[in-house]
């Protein structure tokens, strides 16, 4: 199983760029960019990654994001997260980026989508690595500077395929951002939300009928509503899951007792992701391994997690036939003869 996992194409569609951050690649960038960080050793910021809730993670997540200044530590950040995915057959992913995080400390929007955008160019041309760009809305701050900073992505229409919302979940509901997110789509912008992490199914709802959005970032509290549960399926609107982070984050007491296998099994479109794999202990090829040696599952069903990532991507048509194309080959291998 380990084998066929390793070997699996894979998708990502949930993946912070910011929190590809490994502590290797920020004490090097603390020190090229004389940015003092509160640990003395590598050791010593693992030690930090212990959270019991998203808050607790957000907060050092933030912290670790101080010491990204320039054009080419945004690059340096993608290049390496790339390098991790041809580690781990990941053929296509789709990013997210949070650029309040960085304007906020006065680094200018343009050299962060400049820095990430050079990393992307480069990576299909090299490592035939396939990717779009997600614009994320840090809920925690208002709708003013939501809307100026949608302002900010306007000129880049064309590297950005749809903005999404992350950040505290808890008392930062959908409707907060129901003007941004219509803007974003006159602006022909699609549209993704975090809902139902820590918030309620409600927010998954809200997110669907107020935010329009085409797919939901975890959603896995849907099942404490069976009728959004049944219009997920009818609808077939995807979930990008993140296991191993969800492990972490409390939102399952463990692996066992994580729902994705069985929202799988009841038909629902849901997604394996690596979330803020330098945080969370895991790249893709790590989370599905999580998932199989907690859940028995089929060849069949692992493989139905890429098939359903490749529908939920934001490609066309064609690039969608292509990768499905790619998974069917790896799964069936011609015959030697
Ligand atoms: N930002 C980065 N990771 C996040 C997550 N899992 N939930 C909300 N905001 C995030
Ligand atoms: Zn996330």
């Amino acid at each position: 199983m380990r084998d066929f996992i390793q070997a699996l194409p894979k998708i990502e569609l949930h993946l912070h760029i910011e929190g590809t951050l490994e502590p290797g690649l920020l004490f090097e960038l603390a020190q090229r960019n004389n940015v003092s960080i509160p640990f003395k050793s590598e050791a010593e910021v693992r030690a930090a990654y212990e959270f019991n809730d998203l808050q607790s993670f957000l907060d050092i997540y933030y912290q670790g994001a101080n010491v990204l200044l320039h054009e080419q530590d945004f690059f340096d950040l993608t290049w390496a997260y790339l390098l991790r995915c041809r580690q781990d057959n990941v053929i296509h992913t789709e990013i997210f980026f949070d650029p309040q995080t960085h304007t906020e400390r006065g680094i200018a929007f343009d050299t962060v989508i400049a820095g990430i955008n050079r990393a992307l160019v480069q990576a299909e041309a090299e490592l035939q690595i396939t990717s779009r760009l997600i614009l994320c809305f840090l809920r925690h701050l208002d709708e003013a500077t939501a809307f100026a900073t949608l302002e900010l992505a306007q000129p880049h229409r064309d590297k950005i395929v749809a903005v999404g919302l992350d950040s505290s979940e808890k008392g930062n509901p959908p409707e907060k951002f129901q003007r941004v997110f219509a803007r974003a789509l006159e602006a022909g912008f699609l549209t993704v939300a975090h809902a139902g992490e820590e918030g309620p199914a409600s927010y998954i709802s809200d997110s669907l009928s107020l935010l329009k959005v085409s797919r939901i970032d975890h959603g896995v509290r849907c099942v404490e509503d069976p009728a959004l549960v049944q219009q997920l399926i009818a609808e077939r609107i995807p979930l990008t899951v993140c296991p191993l982070s969800n492990i972490k984050l409390c939102v399952f007491a463990s692996m066992a007792q994580h729902n994705i296998v069985e929202l799988l099994r009841r038909g629902l479109c849901v997604t394996i992701n690596s979330d803020d794999p330098a945080y969370f202990g895991g790249y893709m090829t790590d989370n599905f391994l999580a998932v199989a040696a907690a859940h028995a599952m089929t060849p069949q069903e692992i493989a139905q997690f890429t098939f359903n990532a490749i529908d939920a991507s934001f490609t066309g048509e064609h690039e969608k036939q292509r990768l499905r194309t790619r998974v069917n080959d790896a799964l069936q291998p011609p015959s030697g003869k």
